[in-house]
């Protein structure tokens, strides 16, 4: 308890309130729009409510103040307590009214930051589509099961039995150079044609089967304008009794009229697959020029499909398969380089850049 007289004491108390109170004197009317942020106003609320405490609450000087009353001579007494009373009064009163003020200002300012302008336009949500190369494997596979093919689809990490082996080419033979590939530390390798699949299903289904497979398939190539390193096929096998190299010229021919027209014509050219013999490297008459030759066929008239042939024997021993009994086609196309010529890309690259203003076109 001070030794000063009491009602110095009511002065000091009033005196240390009001500079407190200072910094909160242009609040005491009103705030004026635009004078605070939002922010800051639930500051200043915040602290003014820690003034009200200081000079208002149980421990404030004033109320220490207020304990003295009854220790006053009675003729002083009710002087004192009118005393008390103002300063009390003046000190609720100036805390009132900023608090007043700062909350009419934060519950506009909170009205306005939560608003809306229903006039502003809305935003599109933007469709997604396919990727085109997903786009043409569909249109493939639309075609291929619509002539009784199922659609298989297998690992894409792959050992070297069903890579290399089963599909006739050993260590050590040549063939595996165009056809190398990236290999796990454990030794396995990403698959480097849709090819292993033909050994899958063959073990899986036995025989007959009439399959494709479409998948992603990796290779030691370096990119270029018809080259990734990582790229997608589709597989076609076909086994059962009597199948003939006629069956395999068909049915191609078949594929490419469904695919662009049918006008479309095929050739075959002499090739070597290990995994097949006699083996053909397939052509389609250019889709644009029908022939003459235009940019889009190099001026050749023909475009590359992909490789062909007669399933052979050696393959389908390795899958289980009596190569006394079954005989069968294969085949196997790239997806990039049709999605490229159809759609008139230069680069294939262009399909993986993953730029959605190029994307876009191909819905
Ligand atoms: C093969 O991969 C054989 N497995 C095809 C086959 C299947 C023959 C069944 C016989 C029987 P080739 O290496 O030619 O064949 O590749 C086939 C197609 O894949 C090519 O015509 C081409 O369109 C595509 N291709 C090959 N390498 C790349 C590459 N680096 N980037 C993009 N496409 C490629």
């Amino acid at each position: 308890m001070s030794d000063q007289k009491p009602d110095l004491q009511v002065e000091a108390a009033r005196r240390a309130f009001e500079s407190d109170f200072e910094r909160f004197v242009p609040f005491r009317k009103s705030v004026s729009p635009g004078t605070l942020s939002l922010s800051r106003a639930e500051q200043l609320a915040r602290e003014l409510g820690e003034l009200r405490t200081r000079h208002a609450g149980k421990k404030a000087a004033l109320a220490a103040c207020k304990k003295l009353i009854g220790r006053i001579q009675p003729e002083e007494r009710a002087s004192f307590g009118q005393l008390v009373q103002q300063a009390e009064a003046a000190i609720t009163t100036a805390l009132d009214e900023v608090e007043g003020s700062l909350k009419a200002f934060i519950e506009v300012a909170r009205l306005e930051s939560e608003s809306i302008d229903v006039t502003i336009p809305g935003r599109r949500p933007r469709a997604g589509h396919l990727h085109p190369i997903t786009l043409m494997r569909e249109r493939i596979e639309d075609i291929f099961v619509s002539l009784g093919y199922v659609v298989e689809d297998d690992r894409e990490i792959e050992t070297d039995f069903y890579n290399f082996e089963a599909l006739n080419i050993p260590e050590g033979h040549p063939a595996r150079d165009p056809q190398d590939t990236f290999y796990t530390t454990e030794g396995f390798a990403l698959r480097s044609q849709t090819s292993t699949v033909q050994i899958h299903a063959m073990q899986r289904r036995g025989a007959p089967v009439r399959m494709i497979a479409p998948g992603r398939v990796f290779r030691r190539d370096t990119p270029d304008p018809t080259h990734n390193p990582m790229f997608f096929q589709v597989e076609g096998l076909c086994v059962d009794r009597g199948i003939t190299m006629a069956h395999l010229k068909g049915t191609l021919q078949e594929f490419v009229h469904r695919l662009f027209g049918p006008e479309t014509r095929t050739r075959f050219r002499p090739s070597y697959f290990p995994f097949t013999e006699p083996s053909a490297e397939v052509d389609y008459s250019c889709f644009n020029c029908g022939g003459p030759g235009c940019r889009i066929c190099k001026w050749s008239g023909w475009i590359e499909l992909g490789g062909s042939g007669m399933v052979h024997p050696n393959v389908l021993r390795a899958a289980g398969i009596d190569a006394e009994e079954f005989t069968g086609f294969a085949f196997g196309l790239g997806i990039d380089r049709t999605c490229a010529r159809i759609y008139e890309l230069d680069d294939i690259r262009l399909l993986f850049e993953n730029d959605v203003r190029f994307l876009e076109q191909f819905r």
